[in-house]
């Protein structure tokens, strides 16, 4: 189990983490998930032990984690979101080299490293120069090099940012697989439909709080329990001083109202009230509950993929 308590993180003025606190069990996949800026990679970061918070611990089963970093590190595989690779050296050396740094022997790192380039698909690009590597390449790359010493716990940081579906579902087996072996996985995302498919648990964090933890059900049953109504209204129409934010959520670009209803009828109501302010509707959906339902309830902001 990892709890992380009351951490807090400033960098000059801005307040990366304002008092963080989760807990994580073992075998499980948790996700943090939320919008650019909103302290993913600084929780990771301390969590790996790179950065030392200005308030709180990470403790691991019921020890902080900082009181034997080096035992901790022996623990996890760190992904960072940035890409940590030698650009010259082939994928093989590259991983190789982790395994050197973690000082496992010789013939057991090649073993693991030519499992790890099968089970991640790239073994035809093994020996190639990591130069030559498309983007999906290399994040599977950076991937392999936190497993090479078989760690227990998992961190990703946006494992998965600017790749194609069949790379991500790639990961995402992979990681199931490694989840059915026991391992812990931890993992931040921006994108909804990622946290939707993939977390046992999930963190929702903005402006470095967490603002809901649970279940991916359990949050949509909590906190999405009204009807998500999206109106479109022709923009042209819409002048400028009209308060729609009464309503709900008005996206001035995309001329969209999102509205919170308690019940069906309310749907009638709103398109009356709207239409004798002179809005034309272009077009209307009902959105089934989601996890975009639960942020935008939360924060009143769109999380965009
Ligand atoms: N090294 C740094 N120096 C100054 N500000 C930083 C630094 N790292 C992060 N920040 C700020 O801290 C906040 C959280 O950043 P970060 O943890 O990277 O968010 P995320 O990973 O969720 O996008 C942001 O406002 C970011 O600009
Ligand atoms: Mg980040």
């Amino acid at each position: 189990m990892i709890e992380v308590y009351g951490l807090k993180k400033s960098y000059g003025e801005v307040k990366a983490l304002d008092g963080i606190n989760l807990k994580i069990e073992r075998g499980k996949i948790f996700g943090l998930l939320g919008p650019n800026g909103a302290g993913k990679t600084t929780t990771f970061s301390i969590i790996a032990t790179l950065l030392r918070p200005d308030e709180g611990d990470v403790l691991y089963n019921g020890g902080s984690i900082f009181s034997n970093v080096k035992n901790w590190r022996e623990k996890i595989g760190f992904v960072p979101q940035e890409f940590s690779i030698y650009e010259d050296l082939t994928g093989y050396e590259n991983v190789y080299l982790m395994g050197r740094l973690y000082n496992l022997p010789p013939q057991d790192i090649r073993k693991k490293v030519e499992e790890l380039f099968e089970k991640l698909g790239l073994s035809e690009k093994m020996k190639e120069k990591v130069s030559r590597y498309s983007g999906g390449m290399k994040r599977r790359l950076n991937l392999m090099m936190s497993l090479v010493h078989d760690p227990e716990i998992l961190l990703l940081d946006e494992p998965t940012a600017g790749i194609d579906v069949q790379t991500k579902q790639r990961i995402y087996d992979f990681l199931r697989e490694l989840m059915d072996k026991g391992k812990t996985v931890l993992y931040t995302t921006h994108m909804l439909k990622e946290a939707e498919e993939l977390f046992d648990v999930v963190g929702i964090i903005d402006s470095g709080k967490i603002v809901a933890l649970g279940g991916v059900e359990d949050l949509i049953n909590k906190y999405a329990d009204e009807l998500h109504v999206e109106v479109e209204l022709y923009r042209e129409k819409v002048e400028d001083g009209y308060e729609l934010e009464k309503f709900g959520v008005y996206e001035k670009e995309s001329g969209i109202l999102k509205v919170y209803l308690k019940s069906q009828s309310e749907i009638t109501d709103l398109l009356k009230k709207l239409t004798e302010m002179n809005f034309e509707v272009r077009h209307i959906n009902l959105r089934k509950p989601s996890l975009e339902t639960v942020f935008l309830k939360l924060t009143g902001r769109e999380l965009r993929d």
